[in-house]
């Protein structure tokens, strides 16, 4: 009997130490030492000072530079080394895209840029950034009056997407909240065109998922047309700043549907978010849109909390330390379930996003 009684409570301690471990999250500020580690990699393995690009890449620098902005929006200390990269970057990168300044043929590249500067602006008050970004908003606007309505996705014409259109309503939305007067009701105009054409385009479908594109022949989604996530993201940001701007309850339930059912069909058993088309296609793009969703998600806990994102920031951030990272060069591969592989510059900085998202969403 005291042997047993001895076993037993050696049984539950042991028990009780695991469920301590179980039940115990990661310390917030841990998140934030990851976030800052994850950007310290990004920087020094792929951000090149003569061309201010990441990797040479165009339209995921410009998600690089707002990932980058992120962490130091909320760790001060990071400030001076985003503002330099800022000042590298708009010296060095303006033509590299295949058009002038930070445009070329595609609206869609055209907007990540837009939303770059205007966090870069949110930090430092530039109004080199600003500006920037309001150049960029003007090109982008050439995209108007596409087929079946709504944005063209480029110069040639030859598609209309979900991700052309959030853009552009979210750029919209964002020039609206950070002006006044007449600028004011042009930008809230656009905003609130684009998200009327766009609520009932079809593209968003009955379970809150939004399509990658529309058919241009019937203006219908096509059946077997991509889900990425990157197209349940930009959208959460647009509807966010439209409700700063112009408050309307549908557009947050919108955006809490959008989230939720993410979280609902775009995950794993564990919780962990899943690319579409899993990671058969490993590219430095579809590498890209999973730090956009998780972005995004992170602006919607900080104006409509719920725990539901918390916990799927977190279960997230934890999974792609322990299982998509290696120790040694401190690189993050796309599939935050691991194992870690097919890494490159977007699934590096898709990783601080959401790093720093499991962080902001701790707090
Ligand atoms: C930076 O980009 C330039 C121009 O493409 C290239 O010549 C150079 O090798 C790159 N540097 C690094 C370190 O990748
Ligand atoms: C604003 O940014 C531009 C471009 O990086 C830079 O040249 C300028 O010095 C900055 N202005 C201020 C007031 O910091
Ligand atoms: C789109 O149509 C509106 C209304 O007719 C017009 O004011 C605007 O100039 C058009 N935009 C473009 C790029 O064609
Ligand atoms: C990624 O997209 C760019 C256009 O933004 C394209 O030029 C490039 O070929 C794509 N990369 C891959 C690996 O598909």
């Amino acid at each position: 009997m005291p042997f047993r009684t001895t076993v037993r409570r050696e049984l539950l301690f042991v028990l009780l130490q695991g469920c301590l471990v179980l039940a115990q999250s990661t310390n917030p500020s841990t998140y934030m030492d990851n976030a800052l580690n994850a950007a310290g990699v990004l920087n020094d393995v792929y951000y090149n000072a003569s061309t201010g690009l990441w990797n040479n890449l165009w339209w995921n620098s410009g998600n690089a530079l707002t990932a980058i902005t992120d962490v130091a929006k909320a760790d001060s200390n990071y400030a001076s080394t985003a503002e330099g990269i800022f000042a590298t970057t708009f010296q060095n990168a303006p033509g590299r895209g295949g058009g002038p300044g930070w445009t070329n043929n595609f609206y869609d590249d055209e907007g990540w840029w837009a939303l770059g500067w205007i966090d870069a602006f949110d930090l430092t008050s530039n109004q080199s950034y600003f500006a920037a970004a309001a150049d960029i908003y003007n090109d982008m606007q050439t995209g108007d009056n596409a087929t079946c309505g709504g944005h063209w996705w480029d110069k040639p014409h030859s598609a209309n997407t979900a991700i052309g259109n959030e853009l552009y309503l979210s750029v919209a939305a964002h020039l609206a909240e950070r002006t006044s007067g007449d600028d004011r009701t042009g930008y809230l105009n656009d905003a609130l065109n684009e998200w009327n054409w766009f609520k009932n385009s079809g593209l968003i479908d009955t379970n809150n998922i939004v399509h990658d594109g529309l058919d241009l022949s019937t203006c219908q989604v096509d059946a077997g047309s991509p889900t990425f996530t990157y197209n349940q993201g930009v959208i959460l940001g647009g509807l966010i700043s439209l409700n700063n701007v112009s408050p309307d309850p549908s557009y947050l339930q919108t955006a809490s549907n959008i989230a939720h059912a993410v979280l609902a069909h775009m995950v794993d058993d564990n919780g962990i978010l899943i690319e579409y088309g899993g990671s058969l296609t490993p590219d430095e793009n579809a590498s890209q849109f999973k730090g956009v969703f998780v972005r995004n998600l992170m602006a919607l806990q900080q104006v409509q909390p719920d725990s539901a994102y918390v916990s799927f920031l977190q279960k997230n951030a934890d999974s792609l330390w322990a299982n998509a990272r290696d120790s040694s060069s401190g690189l993050i591969g796309p599939d935050w379930q691991g194992p870690f592989e097919d890494n490159d510059m977007s699934s590096q900085n898709s990783a601080v996003s959401c790093l720093l998202a499991a962080y902001v969403a701790s707090q």
